[in-house]
């Protein structure tokens, strides 16, 4: 079925069925995204795009991250007529998504923090929650806690050493252990954080360190991420649509490809062979 065209849902123009769905984050974060995505449409061309040059997001200011988002993801969705944008990225998303929904006709899938599945796992009625520093302090936080959560104990910690961390275990270097043991003691530390049952991965690097977060915070606690409700929403959106390859897929990075490419294995794993710079 390649090379036919029919107007896209969105009005956007000619939707083929080699448009890529666009997948994208301040890094490796997206792969968690990229993964459940891969089980779901596996035969949907893909492009990943890793703004390596404004990471971490997680440090940045609101108007920071909205300039860098909103930029890219318009310069990007001209190059490569998207059929979808995924903005596989807590920080971008509760900071940005309204804003790229504003410029971009094309369908946008953000990426929330899992509060509203987690609220429904817990049974102590306290809840932590790990994200970036920029994310733990949006409103768009405070309104989900407020919708789904206002009868429960919400903690929320930044954890900006588990983006690092995460990167670094993914390009084979570093051990994560030091920062995932920091980021659950300051949790933990939190008063009644000893009662926390049910932990919300509020960023797409952390369950990339699931294992190692598992093992300190104990079997006991439940980990939520919104990883496999994203690749669901996408599911949805496209369900009219076509999919075929025209070409292999890639990923895309706006920092240098020499350090880029130490995730080649990576994402070789994910389907990925080509890595280029932006
Ligand atoms: N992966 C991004 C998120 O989901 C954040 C990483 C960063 O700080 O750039 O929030």
């Amino acid at each position: 079925m390649q090379g036919f065209d029919k107007l896209s849902p969105n009005g956007f123009g000619a939707l083929r069925a080699n448009s890529p769905i666009l997948l994208f984050d301040s890094g490796v974060g997206g792969l968690t995204v990229l993964a459940e995505l891969r089980h779901a449409l596996p035969d949907a061309p893909v492009i990943y795009a890793a703004d390596m040059a404004g990471l971490p997001y997680g440090t940045k200011s609101e108007a920071e991250v909205a300039a860098r988002v909103c930029g890219l993801l318009g310069r990007m969705a001209e190059r490569w007529q998207p059929r979808l944008i995924c903005i596989a990225c807590n920080t971008a998303s509760t900071i940005a998504l309204g804003m790229v929904r504003e410029v971009l006709e094309i369908p946008i899938v953000g990426t929330v923090p899992a509060i509203k599945p987690a609220a429904a796992m817990t049974k102590t009625g306290v809840i932590g929650l790990l994200g970036t520093e920029a994310t733990i302090r949006q409103a768009y936080v405070d309104n989900l806690e407020a919708e789904f959560a206002a009868d429960k104990r919400l903690l929320r910690q930044a954890a900006p050493g588990l983006v690092e961390a995460a990167e670094a275990k993914l390009a084979g270097r570093g051990d994560a252990n030091g920062a995932v043991g920091e980021a659950v003691a300051a949790l933990r530390a939190q008063p009644g954080g000893e009662r926390i049952d049910t932990v919300v991965l509020a960023c797409t690097h952390f369950p990339l360190l699931r294992e190692e977060l598992q093992a300190e915070l104990g079997s006991e606690v439940a980990l939520v991420d919104g990883a496999q409700g994203i690749a669901r929403r996408i599911v949805h959106l496209t369900r009219n649509d076509d999919f075929a390859r025209g070409e292999p897929d890639r990923a895309v990075t706006t920092g240098p490809l020499a350090a880029f490419e130490a995730l080649a294995p990576v994402f070789a794993a994910h389907g990925i062979d080509r890595l280029v710079q932006f």
